[in-house]
């Protein structure tokens, strides 16, 4: 697989899954531009890519304002002139039965980053994308197929996730854009920290041990299939879900 000058915008690309497919992007020489809010961690990554290839454009960028949003496609292009694949990564969680008093809230807040912000990433980029012919990876989870118990916003906006990119890679396929998903089950990063969850190391040791291969993934073995899809080896490939789970959906 070779990303030699291709213009990759990777979003979440502060930690976990999108720092790890940010430095992978680089050492394989493409163009990255790394968009996330925390700037301490936004450099942290900058420092790994640039130690692995070429150094990214860093960006930036909260996904859920919209001028922000603008800014990142448009100083991509200023600076790239071109964007060939786009990697939606950016989503948080949160544990929020439906019965709580703030489910809406919560909903609209999930909704916003996880669906709504790629969709209007998405759209943003396309004119790009229809130029480049590229593709976009969207990185969702296994909570689309399965609920998670009191999970209900995410799980709805995962699964909206999926649907919304085999609409669109039904619609864009003759213009040559592809559109695929990934699906994880659990893996080793900030996500369960940040939904404010304590005692992580136990969270994932406990969890680890319900898989069927007993393991929970670490964030480059997603890199790995984010990779493939976003390649020419998948120039075949749209529309698809691809799950790599440790057998989530089969325990
Ligand atoms: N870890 C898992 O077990 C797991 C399982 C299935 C699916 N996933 C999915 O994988 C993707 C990556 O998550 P991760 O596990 O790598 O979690 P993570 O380490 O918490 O990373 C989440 C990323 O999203 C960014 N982000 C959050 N809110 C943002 C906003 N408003 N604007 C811009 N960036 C924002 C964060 O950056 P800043 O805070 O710097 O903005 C961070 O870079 C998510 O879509 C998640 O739903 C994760």
């Amino acid at each position: 697989m070779s990303f030699k000058d291709k213009v990759v915008i990777v979003t979440g690309a502060s930690s976990g899954i999108g720092a790890a497919t940010a430095v992978e992007l680089c050492r394989q020489g493409a163009a990255v531009v790394l968009a996330a809010r925390n700037p301490g961690k936004l450099a942290a990554v900058r420092a790994r890519c640039a130690a692995a290839g070429p150094p990214p454009l860093l960006l930036p960028t909260d996904l859920v304002n919209e001028a922000d949003l603008k800014n990142l496609v448009d100083k991509t292009v200023e600076k790239y002139g071109r964007i060939d694949i786009l990697i939606n990564n950016a989503g948080f969680g949160s544990e929020t039965p439906f019965e709580a008093p703030d489910a809406v809230k919560v909903f609209d807040d999930i909704i916003g980053l996880n669906l709504r912000a790629v969709v209007q990433l998405t759209h943003l980029a396309l004119p790009h994308l229809i130029k480049s012919k590229g593709n976009v990876v969207n990185i969702s989870s296994v909570a689309a197929l399965s609920p998670i118990k009191d999970m209900f916003a995410y799980c709805t906006a995962k699964a909206g996730l999926d649907h919304f990119s085999r609409c669109i890679a039904s619609e864009l396929a003759p213009k040559g854009v592809r559109v695929n998903v990934v699906n994880p089950g659990p893996v080793r990063t900030d996500f369960v920290e940040n939904m404010g969850k304590e005692e992580v190391g136990k969270f994932y040791e406990n969890i680890g041990e319900m898989m069927p291969l007993k393991r929970v993934s670490e964030p480059e073995e997603i890199t790995d299939v984010i990779l493939f899809l976003a390649s020419e080896k998948a120039r075949g490939v749209t529309g698809a879900s691809w799950v790599t789970d440790d057998g989530y959906m089969i325990k």
